[in-house]
């Protein structure tokens, strides 16, 4: 028996430290595979996100540009849905970072599609920039010209989700090693002032996931990316949802990396213990250690010895959202009508007119 989400399961992000019941995301309805109602648990601090939220918006009054560090392997998943709404539309630098390790073919497409978006610019980096900082400043003045002085500074907010790169990014542009923006025990630092340039000021703020993740395949692609921690969530499961996607899109990669046959109509479970079985992934009497098999291909994945790799397309990623938006008001709905028959039977509402 193996895990996975029927079309009402999905996954669960179970919070920790709170009263809250697990949260189930949508099912994975974009994906061609079978779905069995075995939730999968994510973990985070949604008490994190709340002081983050909150830094953010008592900080962006001030702020002329926001910065969002995207993953370029999952640019879409890594993208905060609630950003715009936080940061009130101020102009938004996409910079899609570990780029060395995406797609070449697919991160234009990416560049495009945010430098489509009103008052939006997107760049393209990697740790290995030695002087990002121009590159990032040219494009903050493209989209707030009227900034960067000594009596009108620039000032930017620089967010991301967890493990994007925002760090090895500040370091590279303050050339030194800074402490992580909320790292310290009880998060006390949620941000920190850095001065990139005369007149050009950038607030850093801690990496941040959101609450509810309604596309159910961004649950498995920031897993996979590694945003988030390790005992958050199945790694069987999210090899398996990665290794589906790789089949149909990266076939080659596959075979040259495992040497493994991909004969039509193959399952990300037959790949999978293929992959176990090559790589001596095994238990007593010939079973396939399938954990094993699952941390390599994350490893490799996250390693880029699989190649250069994206996730999502942006056509794909907006069919996702699409289904997952679906999804989440058809649950709203059901909520709403429990919500409703609640309150009736308390008789603290009349009961609704009957068509
Ligand atoms: P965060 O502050 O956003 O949480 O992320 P952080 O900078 O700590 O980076 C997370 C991991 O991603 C680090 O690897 C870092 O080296 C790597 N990284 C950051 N930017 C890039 C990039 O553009 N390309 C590639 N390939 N990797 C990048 P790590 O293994 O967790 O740590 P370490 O071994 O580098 O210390």
């Amino acid at each position: 028996m193996r895990r996975r989400v029927d079309n009402r399961g999905g996954l669960t992000c179970s919070v920790q430290n709170t009263a809250s019941p697990p949260y189930r995301f949508p099912a994975a309805t974009q994906t061609s595979n079978p779905r069995k109602n075995i939730p999968m648990a994510i973990q985070w601090f949604p008490g994190h996100m709340h002081l983050t939220k909150k830094a953010i918006s008592e900080r962006i009054k001030e702020i002329d540009v926001v910065i969002e560090l995207l993953d370029a392997r999952l640019p879409g998943s890594s993208a905060n849905p609630m950003l715009a709404e936080l940061t009130g539309g101020k102009p938004a630098l996409k910079v899609l970072n570990k780029q060395d390790l995406a797609d070449p073919a697919r991160t234009p497409a990416w560049l495009d599609h945010y430098n489509s978006q009103p008052a939006t610019r997107a760049i393209e980096l990697d740790a290995s920039a030695t002087t990002p900082a121009r590159r990032l400043i040219d494009a903050c003045h493209a989209l707030a010209p009227t900034r960067g002085s000594m009596v009108k500074p620039m000032r930017v907010l620089i967010c991301g989700i967890p493990n994007v790169g925002k760090s090895t990014l500040i370091n590279t542009l303050t050339g030194k090693r800074a402490a992580k923006t909320g790292d310290e025990a009880g998060i006390t630092k949620l941000e920190q002032r850095i001065v990139l340039a005369d007149g050009f000021y950038l607030w850093d703020t801690p990496g941040m996931l959101w609450p509810r993740i309604i596309v159910a395949k961004s649950g498995y692609n920031l897993a996979a990316s590694g945003a988030i921690g390790r005992n958050a969530f199945n790694e069987e499961e999210v090899a398996l949802e990665l290794l589906d996607y790789l089949i149909q899109h990266y076939p080659a990669a596959l075979q040259a990396r495992y040497k493994v046959e991909l004969p039509p109509g193959i399952t990300d479970e037959q790949l999978l213990e293929a992959i176990g079985r090559k790589r001596g992934a095994v238990l007593g009497k010939g079973r396939i250690n399938l954990q094993k098999a699952a941390e390599i291909v994350i490893h490799e994945f996250r390693a880029s010895t699989l190649g250069r790799i994206t996730l999502e397309t942006p056509q794909e990623f907006a069919g996702w959202l699409a289904a997952g938006q679906l999804l989440d008001a058809e649950r709203q709905v059901k909520k709403d009508k429990i919500e409703t028959a609640r309150l009736v039977k308390f008789k603290k509402i009349p009961r609704p007119d009957t068509p």
